[in-house]
């Protein structure tokens, strides 16, 4: 289970991590004491080592220490970051003006622990733009230093829409003005400071989270502006599609369900299913099937095609639609329109729910992702391991991991369709309830889904090529 989520960052770097653990690399993640997380685990251990160090962000002094947590099993080693002035927060993210200090003090609170720590890794591997100045420090403050002269870095971007842009006034924020020399010039002359474009320009490699993604990035719209500098790397950029922590998502022993199921014997999804429709208040019949959403409502997730789509849909045809997401109200409010216009047909659930999630991908039929882009996104990977056909747009990992379902061949595990607009989904919606009209090839449909293996065992290995290749980089 996470210690701290919002998307599928948490999932990934959590399984992850396991693996490259159980492969028997010595892995240890640092990731920040949020306010949530203390709270969650009060059972923490503070770490010796790294007690109250004071650290200067700018002209601000602050103090951190670690904690250290020992999950279950064989898990690998994380250690939080302590900085209440910073973490003690209502939320993970924030816009607070000090946005950027918080993940600059997390960062150098990394690099320094592990100094404290005696611990030169081989690789750090970065994640996102909060961890993006790590590769530039290596280059740059540590370069003198012997300690981390071995040590190289790995930027993984998982979503290039957030790319942590500052203004230049933090220019003193981020280090001396040796370190500030360093930033792009273009966008300092522009009253800017971009942190993903930094951990591009000056990582040893640079991944994301599926190969399609990878191809997009490097061209406009997709690269949101960084495809030029991701252009000029080409060579170092590489696509690593996300797995599936199948402990976690597997409907044959998920934990957070009462009853289980598998391929060959699906009498539990129908006993989800009931389970779904009562807590969510759906009075369709429970023959009739059932499409759902788990979803960040962020414009990036294609919820603006449903706005003229799915109203009309409900219209034309019989079955239920149940959403469960938190974020922009413009698209809660659509949901909570939509439920009061079709009572016991549609349900939003608004809020962050671990359990209701895998109730979601285990009790429904049809799992809805109309991602305007999508770098890997994990739900539909989930879903096929439910036998919850997914109905996804093709960008980024999710045409990477659907294949088009062809009903005369009976090859393919979902519905994939590609323009970005409202008939777009209505098609797709109305072709997918076609073939759930025929039982026949529905099961069909279902087994060849449920027969998907996006594993991290074979994930983790690209990984560890990739740390091989750049631990050997002068
Ligand atoms: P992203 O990281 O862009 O949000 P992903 O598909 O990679 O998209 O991962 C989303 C993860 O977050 C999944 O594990 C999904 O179940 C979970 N999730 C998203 N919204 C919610 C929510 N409101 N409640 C519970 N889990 C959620
Ligand atoms: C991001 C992306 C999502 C991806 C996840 C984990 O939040 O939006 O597509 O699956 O990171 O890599």
């Amino acid at each position: 289970m996470p210690y701290a989520k919002t998307g599928g960052l948490a999932d990934v770097v959590g399984a992850l991590a396991r693996e490259l653990r159980s492969m028997g690399h010595e892995v240890r993640a640092f990731m920040p004491l949020y306010a949530a997380v203390r709270r969650a685990y009060p059972d923490l251990q503070p770490v010796p080592a790294v007690e109250a160090v004071p650290m200067m962000i700018g002209s601000t002094e602050y103090r951190f220490s670690l904690k250290s947590a020992h999950p279950p099993g064989a898990d690998p080693l994380i250690y939080l970051v302590d900085c209440p002035a910073l973490f003690d927060r209502s939320s993970f993210y924030t816009n607070d003006p000090d946005d950027h200090r918080r993940f600059l003090l997390f960062t150098r609170a990394a690099m320094e622990s592990c100094r404290y720590l005696e611990f030169a890794p081989d690789v750090f591997h970065c994640n996102d733009w909060h961890t993006a100045f790590l590769p530039m420090y290596l280059k740059t403050v540590y370069a003198p230093a012997a300690f981390f002269s071995r040590s190289r870095s790995v930027m993984t971007i998982h979503n290039i829409g957030y790319q942590g842009i500052m203004p230049a006034a933090a220019a003193p924020d981020i280090g001396s003005a040796t370190v500030v020399s360093q930033l792009d010039p273009a966008d300092l002359a522009l009253g800017v400071i971009n942190a993903l474009k930094t951990g591009i320009k000056f990582a040893d490699r640079v991944t994301t989270v599926s190969p399609t993604y990878a191809r997009e990035i490097c061209e406009a719209p997709l690269g949101m502006g960084l495809q030029s500098v991701l252009r000029t790397r080409r060579e170092a950029v590489l696509g690593i599609l996300n797995g599936v922590d199948y402990l976690e998502w597997d409907p044959r022993h998920d934990p957070h369900l009462t009853v289980h199921f598998n391929p060959k014997d699906l009498r539990g999804k129908l006993a989800n299913k009931q389970r779904l429709m009562a807590a969510n208040d759906l009075k369709i019949d429970a023959c009739r099937p059932i499409v759902s959403m788990v979803t960040r409502l962020a414009e990036q997730k294609g919820i603006d095609l449903l706005f003229d789509s799915l109203p009309l849909v409900l219209q034309e045809r019989d079955f239920g639609f149940v959403v469960l997401g938190s974020g922009d109200s413009r698209y809660a409010d659509f949901f909570e329109g939509l439920a009061g216009r079709f009572p016991g047909r549609v349900a939003f659930h608004s809020g962050f729910d671990e359990s209701m999630a895998h109730l979601i991908e285990a009790g429904s039929d049809i799992f809805l992702m109309p991602s305007r882009y999508e770098p890997c996104g994990l739900n539909q990977m989930y879903s096929l391991r439910y036998g919850t056909i997914p109905v996804v747009r093709n960008t980024g990992g999710l045409g990477d991991s659907v294949q088009h379902y062809d009903p005369r061949s009976g090859i393919g595990t979902g519905c994939v369709f590609t323009d970005f607009d409202s008939p777009a989904v209505r098609w797709a919606l109305n072709t997918v309830l076609d073939w759930f009209a025929d039982p026949q090839s529905w099961r069909r449909l279902m087994r060849n889904a449920m027969a998907q293996d996006f594993s991290w065992k074979r994930q983790a290995q690209l990984y560890e090529a990739l740390y091989e290749d750049v631990r050997h980089r002068a």
